[in-house]
């Protein structure tokens, strides 16, 4: 009968990459130029809620995102629905009399409800999170036998980032040789457990969502840069064995070194773009100075900080934007650095802290 529905649930973290993924090979299949490492965040803070739902009763496929019913014609959700409906397997709930067999999934449809429990338009990755967990619940829902690597490569094709969120703790994502993308996945290299010192600060400078999508933008930094070239050839593959060992050895300093390095010649590669792109700040709008002055304080401050204390204490990284992501080698430090952030920007008496933005006029943390 037509009156059941089928549902999982999943929940999602973000993950911020220390050595970055930049640039693509196969812009269809999302392939890299180079391997990335993330760390993934706790599922408190910044993750995606995901419930999918099957029944014979759904006539077509429908998303929602945030409550707001969304298209679901583009290339990057059909491939990911695409891939899970040719893995999905025989299912059978004998209490509830529902039988669905492998050929039945290709004909019933979908509802995706998708929920961020941060402001989308916060200007913070939220399609990182929000594909791996799509992914995972499909996969569930369908009872597909393949596992989180395998998973990965799936959700690589929703976004690049994405395949990282599909594990916790630290993990790298592999480029891969295969034209077809079949070993571009991710794998975990340590535990969420495994370096549980660390502490993570996002310092919001602009709650505007980025003008140059990373599409566009590793698009022309590919055609035009030759740092990048340099980057992914000559750079990353040292750095990237660097990274491994500066994890596997809970080494905050060779760590912090290397993340900041990175971040950096991230947007170098940016500038080295033509016409250039300058992330830190968002030009269109009246706070240009003010963000990249902001961003520039916060690596002033932490540069200073670590220069002063003789070893790092905090790493700074940023994305494809101007909110600034601050390791902290402990709690200690984090509350250090936190106060030192408050005394530099400083807030007026009524602020919320947990919705403070520092640059065109937050800080959330993690
Ligand atoms: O997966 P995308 O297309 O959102 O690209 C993410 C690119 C960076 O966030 C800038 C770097 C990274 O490795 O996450």
């Amino acid at each position: 009968s037509g009156k059941w529905v089928l549902m999982v649930t999943a929940q999602t973290p973000t993950n911020i990459a220390v050595i970055k993924y930049w640039g693509k090979r196969d812009e269809t299949l999302i392939l890299p130029v180079n391997d990335s490492i993330s760390v993934t965040l706790d599922p408190d803070h910044l993750c995606t809620t995901t419930t999918v739902a099957v029944s014979p009763s759904f006539d077509h496929d429908r998303m929602w995102l945030n409550a707001k019913e969304i298209s679901l014609s583009g290339g990057r959700f059909q491939n990911c629905l695409r891939e899970i409906r040719n893995r999905a397997c025989d299912f059978e709930d004998k209490e509830k009399g529902i039988k669905i067999e492998k050929k039945d999934w290709e004909k019933l449809h979908l509802h995706i409800a998708s929920y961020n429990n941060f402001p989308t338009a916060a200007g913070l990755a939220s399609s990182a999170a929000g594909f791996a967990c799509l992914v995972f619940a499909l996969a569930k829902l369908m009872n597909a036998k393949e596992d989180q690597s395998q998973l990965s490569a799936i959700a690589r094709q929703g976004s690049g980032s994405a395949c990282r969120s599909l594990f916790g703790g630290f993990v790298k994502w592999i480029m891969g040789k295969d034209e077809k993308g079949s070993d571009s996945l991710a794998v975990q290299l340590a535990d969420e457990e495994h370096w549980n010192d660390l502490v993570i600060v996002i310092a919001v400078v602009s709650s505007r969502q980025k003008e140059t999508s990373s599409t566009s933008g590793m698009r022309e930094s590919v055609e035009t840069s030759l740092l990048l070239q340099h980057r992914a050839k000559e750079v990353v593959p040292k750095r990237i064995v660097q990274m491994e060992e500066a994890i596997k050895n809970r080494d905050f300093s060779s760590f912090a070194q290397l993340t900041c390095a990175d971040s950096n010649q991230f947007h170098a590669v940016c500038l080295d773009t033509s016409p250039p792109i300058f992330y830190m700040n968002d030009t269109s709008h009246r706070q240009f100075s003010t963000n990249m002055e902001t961003c520039f304080r916060i690596i002033s401050c932490v540069e200073k900080w670590n220069r002063s204390e003789g070893s790092p204490q905090v790493a700074y990284t940023f994305d494809a934007g101007p909110n600034a992501v601050l390791i902290a080698r402990n709690k200690k430090v984090a509350a250090q650095l936190l106060q030192r952030l408050l005394f530099i920007f400083p807030p007026s008496s009524d602020t919320d802290l947990n919705s403070y933005v520092i640059g065109d006029k937050s800080i959330l943390h993690d």
